[in-house]
């Protein structure tokens, strides 16, 4: 669904990714783990064509976002996509029924009426109907979630990229937003791609996992693979151990 070919990016001296090569199977999601500035985020901004790769080559269901040259026809590759980011970031001069519209008017161009419909079957899915009419801020964090989780999906994308799903969230939130990923995949099916430094819990909502580490790909496999895996990065990280290979800044 998702084909990053060896890809290469630096920020002036810093080689941040050093040919990244990973497959995103349609119908599964796959995580990417790795340690705090390993170029995750970079990762997905490059999917998403928000930022080009130096070298190396992205297809998106066949489509190729690093040779798209103008903003249209990128965001016609993006409409496959749905995301939701950190936080939620959600507007908070929008009531939630209009940032939940927001995609629908903004990207799919269509009119208040045709929306209206499509915003409140999806807010009666994610038990929203008691909020639409509220301010983000006037509702929980979980709530602006599944907000956040709503505008993602009412596009019906092919894949979801969710980037560091329980930054700053509590543990009993946090476990309400990977219930929310697997209730959502088996309501909607969509191909996932979560990026995350939450282990082992993110393995809940993940069928593979890729780790991040010195701008490569080091280790992939399912969740028990990784788990079992020997290689001594991959047991640092998934221990939150201090001494090996992986360099505490
Ligand atoms: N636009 C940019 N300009 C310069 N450097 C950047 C830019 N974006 C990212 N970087 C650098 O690239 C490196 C990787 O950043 P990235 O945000 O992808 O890390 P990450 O793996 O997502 O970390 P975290 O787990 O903390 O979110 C960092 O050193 C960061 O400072
Ligand atoms: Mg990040």
């Amino acid at each position: 669904m998702i084909s990053v070919q060896n890809v290469h990016k630096r920020f002036g001296s810093q080689v941040v990714l050093d040919g990244v090569s990973i497959e995103i199977e349609p119908g599964k999601t796959t995580t990417v783990v790795g340690p705090s500035g390993v170029g995750k985020s970079v990762l997905l901004k490059l999917i998403m064509g928000i930022m080009a790769p130096d070298s190396g080559e992205i297809f998106i269901g066949g489509d190729n976002i690093t040779k798209a040259r103008s903003e249209a026809s990128k965001n016609k590759i993006r409409q496959q996509l749905g995301v939701l980011f950190q936080s939620a970031a959600l507007f908070d001069s929008l009531t939630i029924y209009e940032n939940i519209r927001f995609p629908l008017l903004e990207r799919a161009g269509l009119s208040s009426s045709k929306a209206h419909g499509k915003v409140l079957a999806i807010a009666e899915s994610l038990s929203l109907g008691p909020y639409l009419a509220n301010y983000p801020e006037q509702v929980s964090i979980g709530i602006r979630k599944r907000v956040g989780m709503a505008r993602a999906l009412i596009t019906e994308p092919k894949v979801l990229l969710v980037d560091e799903p329980n930054t700053g969230l509590d543990p009993l939130d946090g476990q309400e937003v990977y219930d929310l990923i697997n209730a959502c995949k088996n309501q909607w099916g969509f191909t996932g791609l979560v990026i995350s430094h939450e282990l082992p819990e993110v393995f809940q909502v993940s069928e593979r996992v890729a780790m991040i580490l010195g701008g490569k790909i080091i280790a992939e496999g399912t969740p028990a693979e990784m788990i079992a895996s020997t290689d001594p990065a991959v047991q640092q990280f998934l221990n939150g151990r201090t001494d090996g290979p992986i360099k505490i800044q």
